[in-house]
């Protein structure tokens, strides 16, 4: 039976994060806890792909990219820097889509492994880590971009979700809107539980009661965007404004309101998270949160770069701050209360 890092974490009673670290030599190990991984290595008789490690010597010419959503215009900027990087040294991508599902993610990690690519950039649809297992197992260094994984150790970078979309809430809050529906991307993903706090932060700090029925998620996509925008629609009392968490939300969104003829923003005030070129020339433009998508692409390769050259580099995680764009897509709000623009502190 192959024995596995989990088997020896177990065996050790440690996170199979501190077993990653014992095995990359990391400096922040308590002596005790070393001996302990050593002893269940020696034990169990664990031997690391010792290939895969070889591997970091050369200087392989595939990068790989695991995205979550092919059709997404957001992965195509971000793994357009990837693979701008790549070619700069000498560099090609093998790209893979998850769909944003974790069995399909687990099937294309191994396939990364079998093809001993030289790292991996990987936007993950779940924050679960284990699903990093067979990279770590085969020593191939990793990097999560856009969103976090739990439970190992792995370098990452992605943006402040919670203070951008806080920022924007307390926005529309400001224009005099106080009942406020949040259209979030899966709670189960960085983007999506973070984008969350920072819609309940903003509402709280405004001291607006979060109410349930304006709070929903799904996978994020268009069809998603358009299915709980009507569900909003269909409350008894709907909201006056909607924010939506993502791109293909927005979408969704967009044409769920136009084909019920709910004028934006004299019906509808409407704000979402990331910025396209054809939200700046639709009518009207839509005021939202854009990701610095590029420079996620490119700082998240440099990092890769730099854990295959040096492996015991200590973890990083890097957090870029996105920019809120303000167009017309949201209006001042008469809430009939005379507060009309009060400004909200967070
Ligand atoms: O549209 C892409 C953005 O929404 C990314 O942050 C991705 O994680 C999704 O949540």
């Amino acid at each position: 039976m192959k024995i596995r890092l989990v088997d020896v974490a177990l065996r050790a009673g440690v996170s199979t994060a501190t077993v990653s670290r014992v095995l990359s030599d990391h400096p922040h190990v308590r002596p005790e806890v070393r001996g302990r991984v050593l002893n269940a290595i020696e034990e169990l008789g664990y031997h690391p792909n010792r290939v895969a490690r070889s591997l970091r010597g050369q200087k392989a010419a595939i990068i790989g990219v695991v995205i979550s959503d092919i059709q997404n215009p957001f992965f195509t900027h971000l793994v357009r820097a990837v693979e701008d990087g790549a070619y700069a040294q000498q560099q090609a991508i093998f790209l893979c889509n998850t769909d944003e599902d974790v069995e399909k993610e687990r099937f294309y990690l191994r396939l990364m492994v079998a093809e001993k690519v030289a790292g991996v950039v990987v936007c993950p649809a779940s924050e679960r880590g284990a699903s990093l297992e067979p990279l770590l197992e085969a020593g191939i260094p990793v990097v999560t971009v856009d969103r976090r994984v739990y439970g190992v150790e792995v370098d990452s970078v992605l943006v402040d979700n919670v203070r951008a979309t806080a920022a924007i809430i307390r926005h529309i809050i400001q224009d005099g809107h106080r009942r406020i529906a949040a259209i979030l991307p899966s709670l189960t993903t960085t983007t999506g539980r973070q984008r969350h706090e920072g819609y309940l932060s903003a509402m709280q700090s405004a001291y607006l009661p979060i109410e349930e029925g304006l709070v929903r998620s799904g996978q994020p996509r268009e069809v998603t965007g358009y299915r709980l925008t009507e569900e909003i629609l269909e409350l008894p009392s709907p909201p006056t404004a909607i924010f939506t968490g993502n791109n293909m939300l927005t979408v969704g969104a967009i044409r769920c309101l136009q084909e019920r003829g709910i004028r934006i923003p004299e019906d509808m005030a409407l704000v979402g998270f990331d910025d396209l070129e054809w939200m700046s020339i639709l009518h009207p433009q839509l005021t939202v949160v854009a990701q610095p998508t590029y420079e996620l692409g490119r700082t998240a390769l440099r990092m890769l770069h730099q854990r295959i050259a040096e492996p015991n580099l200590p973890v990083r995680h890097i957090v870029l701050q996105a920019r809120l764009i303000i167009r017309q897509s949201c209006a001042r709000h008469d809430n009939g209360r005379g507060d009309l623009g009060r400004m909200v502190q967070a």
